[in-house]
């Protein structure tokens, strides 16, 4: 029988991508929110999180912050990403970005996971911001972000390319690694 492992996200697209990439594993979706603490960056989000749902969410269970950090802006819109995709959306990142020549971004994933002790694996991803939203797939910057390497924005992509490539996908990469090592494969 494989390991359950709740999921802690409000995002149905962050969850469908995990599933795909922790096979094997039972993963559950659970919809509890928890406070995103002010700070400059994604771990001590994920940290914080992590701490307030320990006594909360039957273990293990995991959560994911991630973020867009676009060079141009000096790293903005990072660890406010959800708050500024909800106000500008994709169109203001653009207005923003206007006659900016320098389009190169990150997007950047911190997976953390508690099972009696508190783990955090990592995840990047290089790219560059497309002039135009393009391609339906996907969720939240993806129609934006052309990952480096190819030529289409991670929204053209089936979601096992962007898997393949993404921050999450590497970040899932780390933590299946840890869930090997401590024997809790799934079935
Ligand atoms: P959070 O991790 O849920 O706080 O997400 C931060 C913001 O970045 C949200 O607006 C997400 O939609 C966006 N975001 C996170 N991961 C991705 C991704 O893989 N593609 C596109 N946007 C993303």
């Amino acid at each position: 029988m494989s390991q359950k492992i709740y999921f802690v996200t409000g995002n149905p697209g962050k969850y469908a991508e995990m599933r795909d990439l922790l096979t094997g594993f039972d993963l559950r979706r659970k919809a509890v929110s928890y406070p995103e603490v002010q700070a400059d960056d994604l771990e001590a989000v994920a940290r914080f999180g992590l701490r307030w749902l320990q006594d909360r969410v039957e273990p293990p269970f995991m959560l994911e912050d991630a973020g867009l950090f676009i060079d141009a802006l000096h790293g903005f819109p990072g660890v406010y990403s959800a708050y500024v995709f909800a106000t500008l959306g994709n169109r203001g990142i653009l207005r923003l970005l206007e006659d900016v020549e320098n389009r190169r971004a990150c997007f950047r994933s911190v997976v953390g996971l508690y099972d009696g002790e508190i783990h955090i694996f990592s995840g990047e991803c290089r790219g560059t911001l497309a002039g135009e939203e393009r391609g339906s797939q996907g969720f939240g910057y993806d129609p934006l972000f052309i990952p480096e390497g190819s030529a289409l924005t991670f929204a053209q992509m089936t979601p096992a390319e962007k898997s393949a490539r993404s921050h999450r996908g590497r970040a899932a990469q780390n933590l299946l690694a840890h869930l090997e090592q401590a024997g809790t494969g799934g079935g």
